[in-house]
């Protein structure tokens, strides 16, 4: 019965898992040989959300190969699952059940090896930085991108909804000057990864700013890998140093943007934050020249008091995502990251404390001014 619930993709993981255990010598197929199924598939979802945890795949499969126990290999045998590697697919059932998804995918499988807990698979996933809730969140942002994706789709049909002449976003990129290869590695990373950054025209416009406006203290909220902490920096530099924090809630991602932004001689100006943004932003204090803001939508209206209280007078707060696609103007769209951007558009542009201007880059910039 739950079997008829597996993808394609997911039923092909649970075949690897076999070969995989029979490759490693055992009848029985152990959460570790799920895992190992898993990896073999480097482009199928559950691969991809640990490479946008900021995972090495190759790590993980040498570290689970380093630790399994391995037998003469034995093929053509009757292969069973043990207990644990059952309670994976039992557990796999509910998150996909959690998500509200018709089927259950490689991606929940993911989900149920690291909630499982107690198998080598859990063990290696959790000691190289994985846990329940950012897999959580980034298999729901997963799912989430890839509806707004079909949407895309069907807005072919629908020109009155895309949101630009067809020409202005490749325009725009033209006239960004050249940048570091660094930047363009990242944007080449993001692009193989399918992960959301601010991309090259939105960069550069923060670039403008924070050097228009002489910033020398910048926060960002939800830095991903560093992109567009990247370019807040190289802006701070040029306008004599100072600081810019990065702040993220998974290691991995963090880890990654280190590399990133050592590679371009900034980490003298960054610095590192792990966990949830909003808090962080209370915890570490202080006011700012720029707060960007771009962390999961619905978390929107909330963050707005806090990053009110830390952003000086004078300074910018930075919201993105405005236009969500156009998903702003569809009503039948009442999901919380729609309704997040709405209501945070509604408080910002009804305080009087702000001067505030939507400016249509990619999928819109919110600029809000601090005025008192
Ligand atoms: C859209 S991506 C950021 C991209 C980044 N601004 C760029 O353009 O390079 C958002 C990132 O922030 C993380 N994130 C979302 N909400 C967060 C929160 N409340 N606290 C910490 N991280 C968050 C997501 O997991 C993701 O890695």
């Amino acid at each position: 019965m739950v079997w008829q619930r597996f993808t394609e993709r997911a039923r092909q993981v649970i075949f690897y898992a076999q070969e995989e255990a029979q490759r490693l010598g055992t009848t029985w197929v152990c959460t570790e040989h799920l895992l190992l199924g898993l990896l073999r598939d480097s482009d199928c979802t559950a691969a991809r959300i640990l490479v946008r945890m900021g995972m090495n795949l190759q790590r993980i499969r040498d570290e689970v190969e380093h630790r399994v126990n391995r037998g003469e290999a034995r093929y053509g045998v009757e292969m069973h699952l043990t207990e644990r590697a059952k309670r994976v697919i039992e557990l796999a059932y509910d998150e996909s059940r959690r998500l509200n998804s018709g089927s259950i995918g490689t991606e929940h499988l993911l989900l149920g090896l690291i909630r499982e807990e107690e198998g080598l698979a859990a063990r290696v996933l959790s000691e190289l930085g994985a846990t329940l809730e950012v897999a959580r969140r980034e298999a729901a942002n997963f799912q989430e991108q890839q509806g707004q994706r079909r949407g895309r789709l069907r807005r072919v049909d629908q020109p009155s909804r895309e949101l630009y002449h067809p020409q202005l976003p490749a325009y725009l990129e033209s006239l960004v000057p050249p940048r570091p290869a660094i930047l363009q590695a990242m944007e080449a990373h993001a692009k193989a990864t399918d992960f959301p950054i601010v991309g090259p025209v939105v960069g550069q416009f923060f670039y403008t700013l924070t050097r228009l406006t002489g910033a020398t203290r910048v926060f960002e909220l939800g830095s991903g890998f560093g992109y567009s902490t990247a370019w807040f920096a190289l802006a701070v530099r040029e306008n004599g140093g100072g600081e810019v924090h990065h702040v993220v809630w998974d290691e991995g991602l963090s880890r990654q943007a280190q590399d990133f932004l050592r590679g371009l001689d900034l980490l003298n100006i960054v610095q590192f934050h792990v966990g949830e943004a909003v808090q962080t932003l209370q915890q570490v204090g202080g006011e700012y020249d720029i707060i960007f803001c771009d962390i999961d939508k619905d978390g929107y209206p909330a963050s707005l008091s806090v990053v009110k209280q830390h952003l000086r007078v004078g300074g910018v707060a930075l919201y993105d995502n405005m236009l969500w696609s156009g998903r702003i103007w569809d009503d039948s769209d009442t999901s919380a990251a729609t309704q997040g951007i709405r209501e945070l558009t509604r408080l910002l542009t009804e305080d009087g404390d702000f001067a505030v201007s939507l400016l249509p880059l990619r999928d819109g910039v919110l600029m809000a001014v601090k005025l008192k």
